[in-house]
């Protein structure tokens, strides 16, 4: 099986790698031998480790029909989508780890592809196999909710600021020298990246259609040492999840934030730069999963298990499921959303402020279900209050701290962090 690679960095550098370097192995699972042909990047003069011939004339390489399948591996949206159209239109099989195309333009692309061979698996936490778990082995159960830590430089920045005593910057600052955040780091810290896998996994389980600008997506910059100590009292450890969850036969509520999980949660233990992922169906339970979700060898093996699906013929259908037979999901509304919260409330000291507080709180059917105050230093004139509510409706939630950040005792925006259990 001959195949193309175009986009040659990280990833792309490493699936030719694998490819010779594991070529005995990988022909006697795949059936045939999987060769890498041609890559194709845009600056020929960059050093590389691939020993493979290197092409920058995109289009003539798209155009052989010597190639059996294309590795897209150059990122960005519009510029592979146009690319990965005009390859499925000739029918010719295409496997990509780009999950931003995929956050776009997955349900055209299954429409086009038909009963071409599409892999992704790359696309979503990059060495753990989750898309073949979700779409296979645990194709029997109704997926009552996937709970993922997707992003491992969010994860990286939290687990320093819980395990170092980091403030979130000096975290962000060491994460971005080691290579783990890029130089804008934007896409990873602001859940961005995260909804893009999150929308993947929810078309497999919920043939749900959304596009990122429908989620609920908030980054986690706004995270404090503080919250992360109040936490750790309230028992809880804070994560950036992404969560899929089945609200009823037809609704699921899609969202990206960060939120208090319990501290012995199997996903809290999840550190540092790493990945994991609960899926909970009704048959099987709880099921999780931990790897490595990024860098260029785990991301093409993850790349190269869908090769060998092509070479070996087999056929899942892209998406998860004939989307005839089944209803899909539609995704429910932000307000609508029902959890636990976390609020840190910074506060004049003054007489009478607690009372107040609690009665926003209370008329706006918010009920507390603990309460902390942080002692105050000798030289501070404000303090802060840390609550925990029981199961409120985000509409009411957002209503309240709407109402607690107009009156003259606030000192700070009132931040919410949502508790997830
Ligand atoms: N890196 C990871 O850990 C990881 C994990 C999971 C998924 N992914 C996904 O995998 C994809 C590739 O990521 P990466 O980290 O390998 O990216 P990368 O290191 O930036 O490599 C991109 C490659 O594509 C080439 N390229 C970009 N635009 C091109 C164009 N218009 N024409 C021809 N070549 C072009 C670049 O050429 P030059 O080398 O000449 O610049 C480079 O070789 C992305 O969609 C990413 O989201 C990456």
């Amino acid at each position: 099986m001959r195949v193309a690679i175009l986009g040659v960095g990280t990833v792309g550098n490493e699936v030719a790698n694998i490819l010779i370097e594991n070529e005995k192995l990988i022909t006697a699972r795949a059936g045939v031998k999987i060769e890498p042909v041609i890559g194709v990047v845009r600056d020929l003069s960059k050093k590389r480790s691939a020993k493979i011939p290197l092409s920058d004339d995109i289009n003539s390489v798209i155009n052989r029909d010597d190639i059996d399948v294309f590795v897209e591996l150059m990122g960005g949206v519009e510029k592979p989508y146009e690319i990965v159209s005009e390859i499925l239109k000739r029918k010719k099989a295409v496997v990509t780890a780009n999950k931003a195309l995929l956050a776009y333009h997955r349900y055209e692309l299954e429409n086009l592809a038909g009963s071409t061979p599409f892999g992704y698996e790359a696309s979503v936490a990059g060495g753990i196999p989750i898309i073949k778990a979700l779409r296979e082995g645990l194709s029997a159960n109704k997926i009552e909710k996937i709970i993922g830590i997707l992003n491992g430089t969010s994860n990286y920045i939290l687990t320093n600021m819980m395990q170092k005593n980091e403030n979130f910057e000096d975290a962000l600052k060491k994460a971005q020298e080691l290579g783990y955040a890029e130089a804008d780091p934007t896409f990873d810290i602001g859940g961005f990246d995260a909804a893009h896998k999150l929308l993947i996994l929810a078309s497999i389980a919920y043939g749900a259609q959304g596009r990122p600008e429908d989620i609920l997506i908030k980054g986690i910059d706004r995270i404090s040492k503080e919250d992360i100590y109040f936490a750790h009292e309230f028992e809880y450890v804070i994560k950036l999840l992404a969560i899929a969850k089945r609200i009823d036969e037809s609704r699921v509520e899609l969202r990206v934030h960060p939120a208090l999980i319990p501290q012995n949660a199997m996903l809290s233990k999840v550190g540092g730069a790493m990945n994991g992922v609960s899926v909970f169906g009704d048959c099987m339970s709880e099921s999780m999963f931990y790897g490595p979700g990024a860098g260029g060898r785990a991301t093409a093996s993850a790349v190269i298990s869908d090769l060998i699906d092509i070479a070996r013929g087999n056929k899942s259908p892209i998406l998860g499921y004939k989307k005839e037979l089944e209803n899909d999901f539609v995704i429910s509304p932000m307000s609508e959303i029902r959890t636990k919260y976390y609020l840190r409330i910074r506060v004049k000291d003054e007489k009478g402020v607690l009372a107040k507080i609690t009665n926003i709180l209370s008329e706006n059917n918010l009920s507390i279900d603990s309460f902390l105050q942080k002692p105050k230093q000798k030289t501070e004139e404000c303090v802060t209050l840390f609550f925990t509510t029981h199961t409120s409706l985000e509409a009411d939630v957002k209503r309240a701290m709407g109402e607690l950040d107009a009156q003259e005792f606030i000192i700070q925006r009132p931040f919410m962090i949502r508790i997830e259990e």
